[in-house]
């Protein structure tokens, strides 16, 4: 059984039809690609299947169960974790403590209980730190786990938003344009690092790029989606040499 199953995703804005009929079906350990041009719908996608929109039409399974229209939290407690294109770090909260707001969905202490640090707490607390300060050696910023996480470099923010992700304890990673902002040397260590932590962590991967030597690289199957409808699907060989493909997105990115 497939890990996440699309069928028949829409999703309308008033008048505009931003994804059409998009239909998925993600196998466990598989990295897949969501590519195409500026609007096409890939965001929106990913806030269908993350619990920040609901679908207008269509259905999401993962693990079998229905998840669409859900609350973002309890899909990310089900195992889906994500990242954003613009990067949502918490400027007033240190790198490690970025981290640790991801275990909270974790955890079991209330409000109350952290408050008066009741044993429990105590215990998840220390749970928390050491989780997320390996985390953070993961992805290879456990150096600055103390400094204000908007003081770090763009790529390492990228890197943060990851661990933060990971924190939840995700079967399932969404990133979205995880390598924007990157330079070659900082994508090809992203590259390496996602392949790690699959296997690591036993993760099911889909991601949203503008890289295509990384797109191509590191994925194993490609979607193409084009003002909400998927135009091509395919192994990165099968879509670098698409007709439709090249005209729609492919040309742009080359020319440019
Ligand atoms: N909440 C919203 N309300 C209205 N329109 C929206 C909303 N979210 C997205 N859209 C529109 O839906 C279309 C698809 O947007 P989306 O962000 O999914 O594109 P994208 O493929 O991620 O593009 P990019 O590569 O620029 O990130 C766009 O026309 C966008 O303006
Ligand atoms: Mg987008």
């Amino acid at each position: 059984m497939a890990l996440l199953t699309v069928e028949h995703l829409t999703m309308k804005f008033g008048g505009l039809v931003a994804v059409n009929d998009f239909d998925l079906a993600l196998e466990k350990n598989e990295i897949v690609g969501l590519i195409g041009p500026n609007g096409a719908g890939k965001t929106t996608v990913f806030n269908m299947i993350a619990g920040y929109y609901t679908p207008t039409e269509g259905a999401i399974r993962y693990q079998g169960s229905s998840i669409a229209g859900q609350k973002a939290n309890r899909i990310t407690k089900a195992g889906i974790a994500r990242t954003f294109q613009n990067i949502r770090l918490f400027s007033e909260l240190s790198v490690i403590e970025n981290v640790m707001i991801g275990y909270h969905c974790r955890i079991r202490s209330t409000f109350l209980g952290a408050t008066l640090r009741f044993p429990l707490y105590r215990r998840e607390e220390k749970m928390m730190v050491e989780g997320a300060m390996q985390l953070l050696k993961e992805v290879g910023l456990e150096d600055v786990a103390r400094e204000m996480s908007t003081s770090l470099p763009y790529g390492k923010q990228r890197r943060l938003e990851i661990a933060r992700a990971l924190a939840t304890g995700p079967q399932l990673l969404l990133l979205d344009e995880p390598a924007a902002g990157m330079n070659p040397n900082e994508t090809q260590d992203l590259l390496q690092l996602i392949l790690k932590l699959r296997k690591d962590f036993d993760l099911t991967v889909f991601l949203i790029e503008h890289d295509m030597k990384f797109v191509m690289e590191i994925c194993e199957r490609l979607k193409v989606l084009d003002y909400g409808t998927t135009i091509a699907e395919g192994t990165p060989h099968e879509i670098q040499n698409n007709p439709r493909v090249i005209e729609a997105y492919l040309g742009e990115v080359q020319r440019a």
